[in-house]
């Protein structure tokens, strides 16, 4: 499945500026053209070299034939593809032999775990800013007791697709692209472990982000994103409110993979994840279908972790969801911004008097506002707590953003909520409602703003 990169929109009355700034530490600015390719006609449109940079359809027939290769791989050495047996080795020898096909630079990284030898395999795309490193990553071992097609030959199966995606792209990102297939992380997160605790301080330091994917296609699906870093989240957000696939913060196991290597020695992380051993709940299957008081892997760590433990829909969409983060950040598209209304008047707040208020009008939308619209909020003031805070939608329904608390005495109001406003239209007047209850500190509203 695709989604495309929009053009940025450019009705009056918004700005976009604020968005922009809010991923700016991820997304270096890149200029379309210097990534679109030799042959681009240089008097087409500027979409063409948008176009140029927007993330594939990964095939899914091509990351199921990874699987089937896990899966065969598996059969010929004793059933699993686990640490320290020869099936471990077998499936990095084949991911590694397609990535060398590929154009990548790969390096093998050997340790020792419980009396056995295990392998990282580590992939660097040529280019990009070797000061920022983008990183994703999969662990590549399986449990003894099985060829673990879910756990792990999914990631492992969509980082590898992803990664050769780039290279038929010859995509020329403004970050340095390094894929990461980890050994040992059934026996406690070990090949990811020796692999950062290797990694130069200096090193470290280069990467912007590390993305995980571990049980990617659940044979009864979840979709969970990780919140560890909430500009990483929002990318994988992102694309499944493209889809319109509802997702859910992972919490079956914080710390429970390779992430949690990386998160230690304080890379920012982000990830996917379909569900393990947990059961899917009604509410779930209301949003995700599937079934309901049944685990999201039933054959999680089992010998029936084959090819046939796979929800296709489910590895379809991560596995594109894997391509788009991988363009997104690392290419520096910018990420369907929002749009943005914005009030920069300044109102003057009464002080411990009435209400004042600031409107910001919409237009042009359809339907109703988003689950997740974004309220930036900037008063200045002099004592914080004065103030109760309010967002009203247009038929004056009101959304509480900040209470009163005569113990928080600092200055300004500067915060970005998030509200559920999607019972309200979009258009019409929203106001930001500021009250003041106690007396003395003042102050006013400096600007506001609703990102859709
Ligand atoms: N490989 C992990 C494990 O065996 C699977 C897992 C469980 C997981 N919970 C998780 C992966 C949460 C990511 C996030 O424990
Ligand atoms: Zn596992
Ligand atoms: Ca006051």
């Amino acid at each position: 499945m695709r989604i495309s990169v929009p053009s940025l929109p450019g009705r009056p009355g918004r700005t976009l500026a604020g968005a922009a700034i809010a991923l700016a530490g991820l997304l270096a600015a890149a200029s379309p053209a210097a990534t679109a390719p030799a042959t681009a006609n240089a008097n087409a449109p500027t979409t063409t070299a948008a176009a140029a940079l927007a993330p594939p359809d990964i095939p899914l027939a091509n990351v199921k034939g990874h699987l089937t290769q896990f899966q065969s791989i598996a059969a010929a050495n004793g059933g699993n593809r686990a640490h320290g047996r020869p099936g471990y080795r077998a499936s990095l020898d084949y991911v590694k032999a397609k990535l060398d096909a590929a154009g990548y630079t790969t390096t093998i990284q050997q340790f020792t775990s419980g009396g056995a030898t295990g392998y990282n395999l580590i992939a660097d795309w040529p280019g990009g800013d070797p000061d920022q490193v983008l990183m994703a990553g999969a662990h590549l071992d399986s449990v003894t007791t099985g060829a673990g097609i879910n756990d792990n030959g999914s990631g492992s199966a969509a980082v590898l697709e992803t990664a050769l995606a780039v290279s038929r792209a010859g995509l020329q990102p403004t970050k340095h692209l390094r894929f990461g297939w980890w050994g040992a992380e059934e026996v406690g997160l070990v090949g990811s472990r020796y692999y950062v605790n290797n990694l130069p301080a200096a090193d470290r330091s280069k990467v912007s982000a590390y993305l995980n994917f571990d049980m990617v296609g659940s044979p009864n699906p979840g979709y969970f994103v990780y919140d560890d870093d909430v500009q990483l989240e929002k990318v994988f957000k992102d694309y499944f409110a493209g889809l319109g696939v509802a997702t859910e913060i992972e919490t079956e196991g914080d710390g429970r993979s390779d992430h949690a290597s990386f998160k230690n020695v304080g890379i920012r992380v982000g990830g996917l994840f379909t569900g393990a051993g947990r059961t899917k709940t009604a509410a779930q299957v209301q949003k995700w279908g599937g079934t309901a008081g049944q685990a999201f892997d039933r054959c999680y760590h089992s010998s029936c972790d084959t090819t046939a433990n796979i929800n296709d829909t489910a590895l379809d969409r991560n596995s594109d969801a894997v391509a788009h983060a991988i363009w997104t950040l690392g290419t520096g598209v910018v990420v369907p911004p929002g749009d943005v209304y914005e009030n920069t008047a300044d109102v003057a707040i009464t002080d411990n008097g009435a209400a004042v208020t600031s409107t910001v009008t919409v237009s042009g939308r359809t339907g109703n506002a988003p689950p997740a619209l974004s309220v930036g909020v900037d008063i200045r003031h002099t004592f914080r707590g004065d103030l109760v805070v309010d967002l009203l939608a247009p038929d004056g329904t009101a959304y509480r953003l900040k209470n009163s608390s005569t113990s928080d005495s600092a200055d300004n109001v500067i915060a970005t909520y998030t509200v559920n406003a999607s019972a309200e239209a979009a258009n019409g007047a929203w106001k930001l409602r500021v009250q003041d209850i106690a007396a003395q500190d003042t102050g006013y509203i400096n600007s506001w703003k609703l990102t859709f």
